[in-house]
């Protein structure tokens, strides 16, 4: 069954989920590539290496500032980082806030072995299975403080079978 998510024009729109829950893949569907900020593009951007996590407090700094530009001119724009972590996700919340831009979540909750799977399966690696761990404990706990964090919209979708199901409409 098909799962329509409208999205407002001039959205934030935070992706959450773990290493390999298919946030890039889940943004290369349904966005144009101008529309998605991604942290380790900005990363790659800064230090020529989108895993240097050396360069990430200068990824997002340029990531903040590009969204305020965007979410100005509203422009919906998505940000493919995990965000999982409720001060990150306070901080893109923040420059929605202040430029009175609505919020949505999209959590890609595929399960902890499917993201470990298709972990096993990147080359190079990108991150050691127990980071993917401790980011999907996160994930649960993120998932009881979305609906009281400011988004105007949390989507959960539970599944690869709900991921694989949704269509966006953006300006619905
Ligand atoms: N993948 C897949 N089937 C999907 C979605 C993703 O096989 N439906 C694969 C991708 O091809 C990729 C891996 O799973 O090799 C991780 O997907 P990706 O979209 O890159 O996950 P992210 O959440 O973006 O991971 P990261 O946080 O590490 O960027
Ligand atoms: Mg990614």
């Amino acid at each position: 069954m098909i799962r329509r998510l409208a999205l407002p024009a001039d959205a934030l729109v935070l992706l959450i989920g773990p290493s390999g829950s298919g946030k890039t893949t889940f943004a290369a569907r349904h966005f144009a590539p101008s529309q998605v900020l991604s942290s380790d593009a900005l990363r790659e951007v800064v230090a020529d290496d989108p895993n240097d996590q050396r360069a990430t407090d200068d990824a997002f700094a340029l990531l903040h500032e590009i969204l305020a530009m965007r979410l100005r001119r509203r422009r919906l724009t998505v940000v493919d980082a995990t965000n999982l972590e409720a001060w990150a996700r306070a901080q893109l919340l923040d420059v929605a806030w202040r430029l009175q831009r609505p919020a949505a979540g999209i959590v890609l909750d595929v399960g902890l072995a499917t993201c470990l799977e298709r972990n096993a399966a990147r080359v190079p690696r990108p991150v050691p299975p127990a980071t993917i761990r401790r980011q999907h404990r996160w994930l649960r706990d993120s998932l009881a403080s979305l609906p009281s964090e400011g988004f105007a919209e949390v989507h959960h979708l539970a599944s690869v079978d709900e991921v694989d199901a949704v269509r966006v409409q953006p300006g619905g």
